[in-house]
């Protein structure tokens, strides 16, 4: 299909790239639930934000639902790695529900951040992007005491009971650049603001964006593997894009234009923590089919972090 592209001279990966810790686990749980109760398990939402991998599970007998009265009384249902709101525990409850959570622990983490402040009487300010997810989780945590900020322009619109007693929390796939510039608007506005800094994003987001940039530096063109409802996905193209190259995000190779690659010498391959590493060498693949090329790797450092099961699916010490 590429044959009449000029061959790249350069494929380069970027380290650390594809899964990470929070999407390995959450693609265990619906595994190894499926192993111990059998199909159907359900699953609300998309456990993770990519299709392949959505529907490889499905083919193994997940039963994806968009909310639980979809889910038959006395199910076992998986909540996905995004959390979700403690009312949608509130609701399994109510139906008797059997809940196996692949909530991923740094998310979490924030949602313990937000019932902390909101707690003692903040107002907390959670800088995310309105209709994912994770940020409707987090805002679920305490209804009207978290405020979404999606860019510097919305911080002037703010209201806030006490502009002594605000934080700001931070939904975990953001781009790095991107959350310090509205960071800096609430610390205009609000000079008494705390907040954890840009720690909030993951380990694997920030990660992967710098090891993009690391490529983009070299690259004449940039392909980001990943669904396009993945935020930390998008976020790579955005950082790419951002030091003047050009990026585009692809499902898999088969979404691969050609002539983006023309007149290319070095390709630059990244992709989001929810896509399958598997996707990415089939690309690399197809590339190094073209003739006369070399696969290089720019690293910022390898990953090691790992996450336990939840307890209800941990195997018995032997
Ligand atoms: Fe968790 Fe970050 Fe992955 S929040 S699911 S480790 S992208």
């Amino acid at each position: 299909r590429w044959a009449a592209a000029v061959g790249p001279r350069q494929v380069l990966l970027a380290e650390p790239r594809a899964f990470c810790a929070g999407v390995e686990r959450a693609i265990e749980v619906v595994e190894r639930a499926l192993e111990l109760h059998g199909a159907p398990v359900y699953v609300r939402k998309q456990i993770v934000h990519n299709s392949h991998v959505v529907a490889d599970l499905a083919s193994r007998g997940a039963v994806f639902v968009e909310e639980l009265d979809e889910v038959p009384p006395g199910a076992t249902v998986v909540f996905s790695a995004h959390g979700v709101a403690p009312a949608v525990w509130d609701q399994a409850g109510d139906r008797n529900l059997s809940v196996i959570d692949a909530t991923c622990p740094l998310v979490e983490k924030v949602h313990a951040e937000a019932r902390r402040f909101t707690a003692r009487g903040d107002t907390v300010l959670l800088i995310g992007h309105a209709g994912h997810e994770e940020v409707d989780g987090t805002l679920g945590e305490a209804p009207g005491k978290i405020k979404l900020v999606e860019s510097p322009a919305d911080v002037a619109h703010l209201e806030v009971d006490d502009p002594q007693r605000v934080t700001y929390l931070m939904q975990t796939t953001l781009a790095v650049d991107e959350a310090e510039e509205v960071v800096d608007a609430l610390r205009d506005r609000f000079p008494a603001v705390i907040g954890p800094g840009s720690a909030d994003i993951c380990y694997a987001t920030s990660n992967r964006q710098n090891a993009i940039r690391r490529v983009a530096v070299e690259a004449d063109v940039v392909l980001v593997v990943g669904s396009q409802n993945s935020a930390n996905s998008r976020r790579l193209v955005d950082v790419t894009e951002r030091e003047g190259v050009p990026a585009y995000l692809v499902g898999d190779v088969g979404e691969v234009e050609m002539s983006w690659l023309a007149g290319a010498d070095t390709i630059g391959i990244s992709a989001g923590a929810s896509a399958p590493p598997t996707l990415v060498d089939e690309l690399t693949q197809a590339l190094s089919g073209l003739g006369h090329t070399t696969v290089g790797v720019r690293s910022v450092g390898a990953e090691t972090i790992s996450f336990h099961l939840p307890k209800e699916l941990r195997r018995p010490a032997r």
